[in-house]
């Protein structure tokens, strides 16, 4: 129909695709590539910060290495971002290595659509923009995006004391692999950011796809905690070791030991162990990818079953 041709000329694409994806995710990988050397980071790499846009990995890559995405069954390049070494963060006999996203470009669209595309995405994101409302700058948000070519899985995170408990979503998070840590990036103003600092435990519930709609509500609890885990809309069960509640319709639950904790940007890096891991059942798991990846699966017959 000429709508669907007519569309996306004068409409932009969604920035974010919330679709059901079987763990872990293979259909992307991700490789860093520097001085003649390159290396698969798919399972090593995380978003560490928002603002500035930080890339975390456990490799120590040089100074200015570039980040590729591409589509694991047909090898098509679908993003780069090239990145600029600013620090690292020595953690349990470890060590990782943060980049600050210097540049990026998303392949998955053709010319013109491409730069049109963000031209359009960019004037909403300012014209939607609030003085008080944190918000990443138009060309941040473009790289964001393209870091989430590796859809990236969501799971609530949940914490219990006698005085603080809460539950809440995140998908800054995942494993770096080769240092053997499990990291979670969380704005530092979230209301539970002392006390993960402080008690160290928390719970990884990994959120079936058909959640979507009560997980993003808990969204809330970014701000403030839980009054009580009865109020929550789902069955708990207590995690194996730390007996802290986590989703009972997980597809798994991990516990996680948290060893290192740092302000990065915008978000505090929390690094831990994975101390306990609970295979419940199996299904799709609720990712986030970009909506310029799914628009190209789209069109080549292969898109992700959308929530
Ligand atoms: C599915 C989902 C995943 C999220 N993941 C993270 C995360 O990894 N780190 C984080 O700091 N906030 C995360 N958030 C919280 C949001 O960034 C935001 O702070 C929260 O939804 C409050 O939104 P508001 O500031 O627009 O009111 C997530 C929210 C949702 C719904």
């Amino acid at each position: 129909m000429w709508k669907d041709w007519i569309r996306p000329f004068v409409r932009p694409l969604p920035q974010w695709s919330t679709v059901a994806v079987a763990p872990p995710q293979q259909v992307v990988n991700a490789t860093l590539h520097w001085d003649g050397q390159s290396a698969d980071v798919t399972t090593d790499h995380t978003v560490a910060s928002l603002v500035p846009l930080v890339i975390a990995t456990s490799l120590d890559a040089g100074q200015h290495p570039v980040l590729e995405y591409r589509d694991s069954a047909t090898g098509k390049l679908l993003g780069v971002l090239r990145l600029t070494q600013t620090a690292s963060v020595a953690a349990a006999e470890t060590s990782i290595t943060l980049y600050r996203v210097a540049t990026g470009e998303q392949r998955c669209l053709g010319w013109p659509l491409r730069p049109w595309n963000a031209w359009l995405q960019n004037r909403l994101m300012l014209k939607n923009r609030s003085p008080q409302h944190f918000a990443p700058e138009p060309a941040a948000v473009q790289q964001l995006m393209i870091a989430y070519l590796c859809p990236r899985p969501v799971i609530l995170v949940s914490i219990d004391t006698p005085g603080h408990r809460n539950i809440f979503p995140m998908d800054l998070i995942g494993p770096l692999q080769r240092s053997g840590l499990f990291s979670l990036a969380l704005r530092s103003n979230n209301v539970s950011v002392p006390i993960m600092r402080e008690v160290r435990q928390v719970a990884l519930s990994s959120i079936p796809a058909t959640m979507k709609a009560v997980v993003y509500k808990l969204a809330e609890y970014h701000k403030h905690p839980l009054q009580d885990w009865n109020a929550l809309p789902f069955p708990a069960r207590p995690s194996r070791q730390f007996g802290i509640p986590a989703a009972a319709a997980a597809l798994r639950i991990q516990e996680l030991a948290i060893v290192h904790s740092e302000e990065v940007g915008s978000h505090t890096l929390f690094l831990g162990r994975i101390v306990s891991d609970e295979n419940l059942t199996e299904g799709t798991q609720l990712h986030h990818t970009a909506g310029f990846h799914q628009a190209y699966r789209r069109r080549r017959g292969t898109p992700f079953a959308e929530m």
